[in-house]
């Protein structure tokens, strides 16, 4: 019931002082940020319990002196190769039975490279990243997806779901409803267990953002999406300025949570933007976070969203709609949980 719910909408401030924000023309917002410091570099952060395992896959690339968009590549793929409920293909089908994959990632040249619902291919992100590499495009999706991966040498894998997917494929058939389950994510030790529609472990992502340590900055986001979602449904994940965005003078930003809810208010880009304007990365995540309750009003308490970001000068910050989002950051070899901040108490 509404008059249960105790919304902190720290966003009333926020939103107004955005308001106030005096729109000078592009050539006079702030272009860089003060000098890096090189005791914050390399880093390396991403989305839920996961990101402990993915950060140790990219650690591999930051901590021998590569480059962040390598990173963030091989931190990912780490998590698209795991059984689980959210990304790669042992994860949850569509509504129809089918894995459908979203992956985008962004290097520290504002080039970028986006899959959507990509059928049959272990590692999205690979190909989101020949997209950005060996296409004039940004976003190719489907079978011409599918189509590009193959000529690009990925193998076909066989359409069949994991054990654990086939399970909950099953049992959501029974009643046939998708509804999004909070916090699914942070689930525990691997294999993560399938969740049946509406319980646990039925929706979500993995994105990463790394800093290296030449300064260079690069993000990467994977997911399966929704679980049992509509056919052709794509979430935030692959859009750039949704689900991740990457701005080499001013910092990164990354989302996980209901796609459709970032994408309304271009998520990742807002809270780049927000950084540009003076604010920390942990208020730029907060701002954008408050914008989107401020959008859904009490249905806010139905859904999660979380944002992580990175400065260029190396400060990290996250914040979720709702407690239970954590993200793992690593500053050396051994990667932190961190139990995120959130809006509504
Ligand atoms: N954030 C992932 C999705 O909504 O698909």
């Amino acid at each position: 019931m509404p008059s249960r719910r105790k919304f902190l909408y720290t966003s009333a401030a926020g939103l107004a002082g955005l308001a106030a924000v005096p729109l000078a023309g592009a050539a006079a917002l702030p272009q860089s940020l003060p000098p890096l410091s090189p005791a914050t570099r390399p880093l390396v952060i991403s989305t839920w319990d996961a990101g402990l395992n993915a950060n140790r896959g990219a650690w591999k690339i930051l901590g021998a002196g590569g480059y962040a968009l390598d990173a963030v590549e091989a931190g990912v793929m780490v998590t698209e190769a795991e059984q689980s409920c959210c990304v790669g293909l042992g994860a949850n089908p569509d509504r129809d039975g089918i894995v459908t994959l979203d992956a985008c990632i962004m290097d520290d040249k504002f080039g970028c490279g986006s899959v959507a619902a990509l059928e049959r291919i272990r590692h999205p992100i690979s190909v989101a990243r020949r997209v950005m590499e060996r296409t004039p495009h940004v976003l190719l999706v489907g079978p011409g997806a599918q189509q590009f991966a193959v000529a690009q040498g990925f193998p076909l894998e066989p359409q069949k779901l994991s054990a654990d997917a086939e399970k909950a494929y099953r049992e959501w058939l029974k009643n046939s409803q998708y509804r999004p389950v909070i916090n699914v994510e942070n689930s525990g030790t691997k294999p993560v267990p399938v969740g049946p529609a509406g319980g646990p472990n039925n929706h979500d992502t993995i994105a990463m953002l790394a800093l290296d340590a030449q300064g260079r900055l690069s993000g990467s986001c994977t997911t399966s999406g929704m679980g049992f979602k509509l056919r052709g449904r794509v979430g935030d994940s692959p859009i750039i300025g949704a689900g991740l965005f990457v701005d080499p003078a001013v910092g990164a930003a990354a989302a996980t949570g209901q796609g459709e809810d970032v994408i309304r208010m271009a998520g990742s880009h807002t809270v780049v933007e927000l950084m540009r304007q003076g604010r920390s990365p942990q208020a730029a995540c907060q701002e954008a976070v408050a914008r989107i309750a401020a959008i859904k009003g009490a249905a806010a308490r139905d859904i999660q969203v979380a944002f992580i970001a990175v400065s260029r000068r190396g400060e990290v910050g996250a914040y979720a709609l709702q407690k239970g989002f954590s993200y793992a950051l690593s500053t050396t070899e051994t990667p932190r949980l961190v139990n995120s901040a959130y809006l509504l108490k």
